[in-house]
């Protein structure tokens, strides 16, 4: 490779590994399969190369009104799953956003620079309140939240699934009017779109989600993991007649945890004929247990042991507040609440 060409790709790479990565995940439920290769498997393998900042989304959590019992078990849950799957918790900086109150701050200061059609356009709000929630300010505020969560913490890159592209995208707007308004003080982010996973279905077909009823979450006991999976729905085709993989739920599950070689000989079973679906799923089952069967034994010793992961908690929220600070006192300043200009 020609000289400059390689320090060309050294660069790159020493620049993307202090890209600063940022997300957050809500604790509205037991995290579940949709989630792990949605969402948080792109967020531990980001960690290698990194510097990952990584929060329990609570405040968010709040607008659809759960009791204030199931937000702080779901928390800690969320914690303990993270944590048990391989977050690096000396490397990574990982929170509950409701520890920093920084972020509330911000929420209000960029509220006022959002013009209201940009969050009337927002179709999550638009969704949710077709879905029959009471709509609550926060909910309209949402995106305004989560713009504060980015910004504020001076993200680059923001990994996530396709229906959160359009919170990035109004990010992107507040940081540029901000910027464009006060000076710059803003860096803009960049969505990280995780497509490499199609939507995970649920158990009755509809995308796997923790307000459908219809999960298997991570460490499900593996009993009721194997109900569950054996309940997933199929069509009806005899057991001698050929399947077609590609519209059949229990196929799409074994696409995230098959090998190849053995998902090659499912998907010609399938087309043959003669295999029935509870064959399919009895496999399944076992190879989604043996799948997160290495990281078991850790999430049991975390449930015992929630001292210590409240105190990775602090030891995060510790750490982001200090970069949160910063960011709020430039922004402060900008804004004219700093000094008392002129006496
Ligand atoms: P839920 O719908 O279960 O409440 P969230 O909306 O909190 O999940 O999503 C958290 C993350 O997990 C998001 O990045 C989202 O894109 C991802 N995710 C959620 N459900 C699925 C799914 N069924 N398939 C793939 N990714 C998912
Ligand atoms: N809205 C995101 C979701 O439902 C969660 C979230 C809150 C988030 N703040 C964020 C994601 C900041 C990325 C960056 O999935």
């Amino acid at each position: 490779m020609a000289g400059h060409k390689l320090r060309q790709k050294i660069e790159y790479r020493i620049e993307n590994f202090d890209l600063r990565v940022l997300s957050g995940i809500q604790p509205s439920g037991r995290l579940h399969i949709g989630n792990y290769f949605g969402a948080m498997r792109q967020h531990l393998q980001l960690q290698a190369d990194h510097d990952c900042f990584y929060f329990i989304a609570d405040f968010h959590a709040l607008t659809s009104n759960p009791e204030p019992g199931d937000i702080a078990r779901y928390t800690l849950d969320v914690a303990m799953d993270y944590i048990a799957l391989g977050l690096d918790t000396d490397k990574t900086v990982f929170w509950r956003q409701s520890d920093v109150p920084e972020v509330t701050e911000l929420t209000w200061l960029l509220s006022c620079v959002t013009p209201m059609g940009l969050l009337q356009r927002c179709v999550s709000f638009k969704d949710k309140v077709a879905q029959g929630l009471a709509p609550n300010h926060g909910l309209f505020a949402y995106p305004v939240l989560q713009a504060a969560d980015i910004l504020i913490y001076k993200s680059d890159l923001v990994p996530v699934g396709a229906d959160q592209k359009q919170h990035i995208e109004v990010t992107r707007d507040i940081a540029g009017r901000f910027n464009n308004d006060y000076g710059v003080v803003f860096t803009i982010p960049e969505a990280h779109i995780i497509e490499s996973v199609a939507v995970v279905p649920g158990t009755d077909g509809r995308k796997m989600s923790k307000s459908y009823d219809n999960t298997i979450e991570i460490f499900e006991p593996e009993e009721s993991l194997r109900k569950k999976i054996m309940r997933i729905v199929t069509d009806s085709t005899p057991v001698a007649e050929p399947k077609d993989p590609d519209r059949c739920n229990v196929f799409a599950l074994l696409r995230l945890v098959a090998s190849p070689q053995e998902l090659a000989d499912w998907e010609n079973r399938y087309r043959t004929g003669g295999t029935g679906y509870s064959e399919a799923k009895k496999r399944l089952a076992e190879l989604v247990i043996d799948y997160f069967k290495p990281f078991r034994e850790k999430r049991a010793d975390l449930e015992h042991n929630s001292a210590y992961v409240r105190d990775v908690l602090a030891e995060g929220a510790r750490r982001a507040r200090a970069v949160a600070g910063q960011t709020l006192t430039a922004v402060r300043n900008a804004m004219g609440l700093g000094a008392y200009y002129g006496r």
